[in-house]
């Protein structure tokens, strides 16, 4: 068998199609552009690469995208003042502050400084508290790209064996809260894996839906996954440097192999990624939205 490609480039663009209506319709009918900050701290290559994307992602959709650059030695302080400026300009509607942060900077205080009505990664203590909760909330991006490209791909979630591996709070957490849910895009059976997990394969055999989000290149392979089963793969691994200096990229799953065994997989690079972005517009959208009183 070889496996459907799950094109997260496609389905992005679709919800993209969407997003520029609705954008359109804010500013035509309401006078409104959605704002959206995005901070920087240091100039780690990977994290330089995703924020210069979603900035791009944004203008093209016409929203409105600033990028703020901190120097690596920012204080904590200095970030938090930062962030209380953007929780009190009405013009910006999203902060997003990426990940990881320097050394030096408590995560957590940073999240938490974020008004959460302007918490387009749904990471703030009450955003993730609402999600767990099933209640109406900022979705995290790349756990609700998951959903949209399995309930997009008509990959069946209700009374589905779900298994993830990797337990961190932008991805493993969040998916496997949402797909335990009653609501589309869930009803599944999980299983949560993680670096204490006995025999990770035996879990995997019995997936009918596998969510990979460790950070092992390839870790997931052909003989690991049931005959028919969907592949979602959100690692990004770099594994090398082609000639022409550009990231030689791989995912958590052996791709070559287990397409040959799964219904539908998911490619890297053009999978989760161009997703993640897009969600991340569409919860700026929403927020615009929510601060003028639309919904
Ligand atoms: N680093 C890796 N993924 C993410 C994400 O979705 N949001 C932020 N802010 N940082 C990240």
């Amino acid at each position: 068998m070889t496996a459907k490609l799950i094109s997260g480039i496609e389905i992005a663009k679709e919800i993209r199609e969407e997003l520029t209506v609705e954008v359109t319709e804010l500013r035509e009918k309401h006078n409104i552009v959605p704002g959206l900050v995005t901070i920087l701290v240091g100039a780690d290559p990977a994290s330089q690469s995703y924020v210069a994307a979603k900035n791009k992602t944004a203008k093209a959709l016409g929203i409105n995208s600033e990028q703020m650059t901190l120097d690596v030695d920012t204080t904590e302080e200095d970030l938090l003042k930062l962030v209380e400026k953007c929780n009190a300009d009405p013009a910006v509607n999203g902060i997003l502050v990426q990940l990881p942060l320097p050394k030096h900077i408590n995560e957590a205080n940073v999240l938490i400084a974020i008004d959460p009505a302007k918490d387009v990664d749904g990471f703030h203590p009450i955003n993730v508290g609402k999600m767990v909760l099933g209640e109406q909330c900022f979705l995290p991006c790349t756990p609700h790209g998951i959903l949209e490209m399995l309930t997009r791909s008509g990959v069946e979630t209700s009374g589905a064996e779900v298994v993830v591996i990797g337990r961190s709070n932008i991805v493993g957490k969040p998916i496997a809260n949402l797909m335990l849910q009653k609501r589309d895009g869930g009803n599944a059976t999980i299983t949560l894996c993680h670096t204490r997990t006995k025999d990770m394969a035996a879990h995997c055999r019995r997936a009918d839906i596998i969510i990979a989000a460790v950070g092992v290149p390839k870790m997931v392979t052909a003989d690991m996954v049931k005959p028919g089963a969907a592949i979602i793969d959100v690692g990004v691994n770099r594994i090398g440097q082609a000639s022409n200096g550009k990231a030689i990229l791989a995912g958590d799953v052996d791709f070559d192999a287990v397409k040959e065994v799964a219904s539908c997989i998911t490619p890297v690079p053009g999978g989760v990624g161009p997703m993640t972005i897009t969600m991340l517009m569409k919860n700026t959208v929403q927020a615009a939205k929510m601060a003028a009183n639309l919904i």
